[in-house]
């Protein structure tokens, strides 16, 4: 038996049936971001009677097991559409959740199936970064902005659980939006040890020296004491901690 739930603003029959084809999504995209496993695609939907510019992504399995678990889980775009409303309303920039679908079947999750609006032209910031007319000062920018975002999240006792650079975009027009997307292995926890923060923060790849060595321009050292300027000090050996056992490699 199917079991199908959308949340969103009214679909025409046609969007919607073509909204659970991959390729048609692909095909009546404007931009395609990602194909696999995920299809990550800018589309404009008529929403309500108005055309708009959205995000849609269209979830795959990554692990053959996967689906057969599903029925006793929250799909992934219904854990995207309630984390995204609940880091907005703690003012945390990501972008606004529009629609949500998911079918299954069985209860085995069919479609899943995640929009939401389009922040408009932006690099990631991991490109931000290593782009050579970017300045240092601009750099340092960009990177205060992440740490504000970074330790609002974790004081709302979320860990985003995949923060990357690649997970944060900026506005190619105005380098002071930023905005933090790829919510789907967001967790809220009552509680956060700060090993567990450091754990989360290490992915962010900020700069080569991984604290090993003191050196002006550390982008690490920045990032800490705009995530937490009285406590800075006290979370550089937990980080580099954590930094060194993200780097070891697995046995
Ligand atoms: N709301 C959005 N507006 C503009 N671009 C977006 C938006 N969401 C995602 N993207 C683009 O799609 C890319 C992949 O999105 P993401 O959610 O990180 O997928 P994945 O799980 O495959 O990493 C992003 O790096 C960004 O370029
Ligand atoms: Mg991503």
């Amino acid at each position: 038996m199917k079991k199908s739930s959308y949340i969103g603003p009214k679909l025409s029959r046609y969007q919607f049936e073509g909204l659970q084809n991959k390729g048609w999504i692909i095909e009546y995209a404007s931009e395609v971001y990602r194909r696999r496993p995920n299809v990550v695609a800018r589309l404009e939907l008529e929403l309500d009677s108005r055309f708009q510019q959205v995000v849609v992504k269209c979830y795959g399995w990554r692990k053959a097991r996967n689906p057969f678990i599903s029925p006793f889980f929250k799909s992934k775009a219904e854990k995207v559409w309630e984390t995204s409303h609940r880091l907005l309303e703690l003012g945390i920039p990501v972008p606004k959740p529009v629609a949500m679908y998911t079918q299954r079947q069985a209860g085995f999750v069919n479609h899943n199936i995640f929009i939401c609006e389009y922040v408009g032209e932006h690099q990631t910031g991991a490109r931000f970064l290593n782009s050579a007319p970017v300045s240092f000062p601009q750099k340092c920018e960009f990177i205060r902005k992440v740490a504000e975002i970074v330790a609002v999240v974790h004081r709302a006792g979320f860990l985003h659980h995949d923060l990357d650079l690649d997970n944060f975009l900026i506005a190619e027009n105005n380098h002071n939006a930023v905005f933090l997307v790829d919510l789907t292995l967001a967790k809220y926890h009552k509680r956060l040890s700060i090993k567990e923060r450091m754990q989360n923060i290490a992915r962010l790849n900020l700069c080569n020296c991984q604290l090993n060595y003191d050196h002006e321009d550390c982008l690490w050292l920045h990032f800490l004491l705009h995530y937490d300027s009285e406590n800075a000090n006290h979370l550089v050996a937990p980080l580099k901690r954590s930094l060194f056992t993200s780097q070891k490699p697995e046995n």
